[in-house]
């Protein structure tokens, strides 16, 4: 059956690894020393580079050659654009609860790459990291991805009895919900980045499909204080960035990070309200959103501020008991009549 034999042949030559000791080269002590700097999959390690593997102490050579066999192994090297399409193809996506929100960003927040929310504090960052928590969890057909969550809370903000209220809102046993959710506070930035360079292994265990880093520039704000420490923060900051992208691509899920606004002077247009992080952050997040409160309670304006392939655009959505939902015909009737 000659139609066949393209895929049996690729099926043949790639060997397919399972542990971190299968890989060729990689032997007991190796194993060890690449899980103490965080690579507990193959997946993590087809995404490193030499230079993350040096502390392993192997030649470049031999790291060379163990990152190409995960590479392989999981089916990344050099592909035909056709075949392109194909991986693009396995990008899915998740609902934020507001229909329009999601018509914005193109049917959903997308997984493998960071989609940023950033705002001013008590715009709703936090709460539409609570909704994605319920949300994930979803089948398919309801917008969800079927999967867990890991969330990286910076600010102490993170309320079960908020994941229990959307739970039963959408119908789900907050019982369950609870169960697929892995939670850790970070104290410091160092730990911050210590948790989600060593969680490749429980995103793999628990089908973790969206990572939650709320917030991502908090601790960073508050270590790095002072022009000559603002390198160094950017430095860090991009490697942390680096990490969540390589964990979202390795296991198809969806990055979520938050970011607060500060006002930097503007000699044109008086003082503007810029992200944290500057150009690390927003080269390094795919999409970017914009949230803002008004005058109208629950009302918030969501833009998106800068996506690799949609136009910018607005949209309003409300934060209630309930989580994020649309506002609905009768309550923008009613608040453009001023009431
Ligand atoms: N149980 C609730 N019912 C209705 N609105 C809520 C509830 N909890 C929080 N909110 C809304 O969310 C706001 C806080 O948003 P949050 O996501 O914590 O802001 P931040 O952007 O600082 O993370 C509150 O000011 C309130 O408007
Ligand atoms: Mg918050």
């Amino acid at each position: 059956m000659p139609e066949d034999t393209e895929e049996q042949q690729e099926t043949q030559t790639i060997e397919k690894y399972e542990f971190i000791e299968d890989l060729p080269g990689v032997g007991p002590a190796t194993a060890q020393k690449l899980r103490d700097i965080g690579y507990h999959t193959v997946e993590s390690l087809a995404m490193a580079t030499i230079r993350e593997l040096e502390p392993v102490g192997i030649s470049e050579k031999k790291a060379q050659q163990v990152i190409q066999a995960a590479r392989s192994s999981i089916g990344i090297s050099f592909i035909r654009a056709d075949q392109l399409l194909k991986q693009r193809q396995s990008v899915a996506r998740l609902t934020t609860g507001s229909k329009v929100l999601d018509k914005l960003v193109d049917g959903g927040l997308e997984t493998q790459t960071i989609t940023e929310f950033y705002g001013e504090y008590g715009c709703g960052k936090s709460q539409i990291c609570h909704q994605l928590c319920v949300n994930v969890q979803l089948p398919l057909e309801r917008g969800g991805l079927n999967g867990g969550v890991l969330y990286i809370d910076t600010e102490n903000t993170f309320r079960l009895e908020r994941i229990v209220q959307m739970s039963n809102h959408l119908g789900l046993d907050p019982e369950e919900v609870v169960k697929n959710i892995i939670y850790a506070e970070a104290y410091t930035s160092d730990h911050q980045m210590f948790l989600l360079e060593n969680s490749d292994e429980i995103i793999k265990a628990n089908n973790i499909k969206l990572v939650i880093i709320d917030s991502l520039t908090a601790h960073f704000r508050s270590e790095y204080v002072g022009r000559e420490m603002l390198a160094s923060r950017q430095q860090r900051l991009n490697k942390h960035m680096h990490k969540l992208t390589a964990l979202a691509r390795a296991f198809n899920a969806v990055a979520i990070v938050t970011n607060q606004v500060m006002a930097k002077p503007d000699q044109f247009f008086g003082d503007a309200l810029h992200p944290i992080g500057g150009n690390i952050v927003g080269h390094t997040s795919q999409t970017r959103i914009y949230l803002r409160r008004t005058s109208h309670g629950p009302i918030r304006i969501a833009r998106l501020v800068s996506s690799p392939y949609l136009p910018e655009g607005e949209e309003i959505l409300k934060v209630t008991e309930n989580g994020i939902e649309d506002v609905s015909e009768e309550e923008k009737a009613t608040k453009s009549r001023g009431r």
